[in-house]
């Protein structure tokens, strides 16, 4: 049986190759998207969103738009965080008037509500954005939490951050809801930049993916290669020529776990420090006292990781 998945996302190349391979597994029944504002504003999330669905012949997923701002924050880099990596609008064709995808009506935040109810409490929320709309929806009814077996979470850091020296960009944006969600009582999986930018994704790997031949190869090859020039000029990793896709290693370990190395600890994050908001503090040695709430990735198999992406992506719906 797969496994029934909402993704929440701010959809960012990552984002589109998260949502591809979260659209195209057999492991996984992807029941809907969730936009939020992250790499860019929240109606650019949502189309860069339809037009992935569009692309890759998935137009029937529904999508819902959600949040257009932080719970509490106001930065001008928080509210408009127009991003070098990214761009604002993916290179894909537009989302044309003869698609089948629409936007459906209703806010993400009142779906997510709905739909978990309406569960078996089995869907697994995998966000890979800001905490922004989980956060609001386990503030507006707290009666979704015993519906939610496990989410995932793209987020966090704990040797560097890449917002700030302490902060992951995910957490940073919207600390608060990242603590609420962090400390929600359910069972709570991190893949944070630890995990991430050991699995590299290379120049070589995106001929292989364009090779392919499928849609979703050739959109993946695209975008990584666009993530690659950023990541050499801009936030240069342990090798030139490679870049992590960090929301597509969040998906790749809700269909196997064993593809990141975690440890269950406690984990918060901060909200208040003037040099540290946004950090996720991980208590490794448990000096806090409190329980464990978080497992933690601190490693990823980056050959694990690019043979799934190949396999997946290599797919048509
Ligand atoms: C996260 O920030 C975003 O830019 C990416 O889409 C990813 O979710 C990595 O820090
Ligand atoms: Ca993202």
């Amino acid at each position: 049986m797969p496994t029934k998945v909402i993704l929440d996302v701010d959809t960012g190349t990552d984002d589109a190759v998260a949502l591809m391979v979260a659209a195209l597994s057999p492991d996984l029944e992807l029941i809907g998207a969730t936009t939020v504002n992250g790499n860019t504003a929240v109606h650019n999330c949502t189309e860069n969103t339809l037009r992935v669905f569009d692309w890759i012949g998935r137009p029937e997923i529904p999508v819902r738009q959600g949040m257009s701002r932080p719970l509490a924050r106001s930065q001008a880099t928080q509210l408009n965080p127009a991003s070098r990596i990214h761009g604002d609008l993916l290179d894909l064709p537009p989302r044309g008037a003869d698609s089948r995808a629409r936007l459906q009506p209703g806010h993400a935040v009142d779906w997510l509500i709905d739909t978990l109810l309406a569960s078996d409490g089995d869907i697994t929320l995998v966000p890979v954005g800001p905490l922004t709309n989980i956060a609001t929806a386990i503030q507006k009814e707290p009666a979704i939490l015993e519906k939610i077996p496990e989410i995932v979470i793209m987020g966090g850091a704990h040797d560097h951050g890449n917002s700030t020296a302490s902060a992951e960009f995910n957490i940073w944006l919207d600390p608060e809801a990242a603590r609420i969600v962090v400390n929600c009582g359910r069972q709570i999986r991190m893949i944070p930049l630890d995990a991430t930018h050991r699995a590299l994704v290379s120049l070589d790997d995106c001929r292989a993916l364009r090779a392919l031949g499928t849609p979703a190869g050739e959109a993946a090859a695209r975008f990584v290669e666009k993530r690659i020039d950023g990541y050499d000029a801009t936030q240069p990793m342990h090798r030139a020529g490679a870049a992590p896709v960090h929301d597509a290693l969040a998906v790749c370990a809700v269909i196997d776990p064993t593809i990141v190395t975690a440890y269950f600890i406690p984990v918060d994050v901060e909200t208040g420090g003037e040099l540290s908001v946004g950090r996720t503090v991980c208590d490794f040695r448990f000096r806090s006292g409190r329980p464990a709430n978080v497992q933690f990735a601190m490693d990823a198999d980056e050959p694990k990781f690019v043979a799934m992406l190949t396999e997946i992506l290599g797919r048509t719906a």
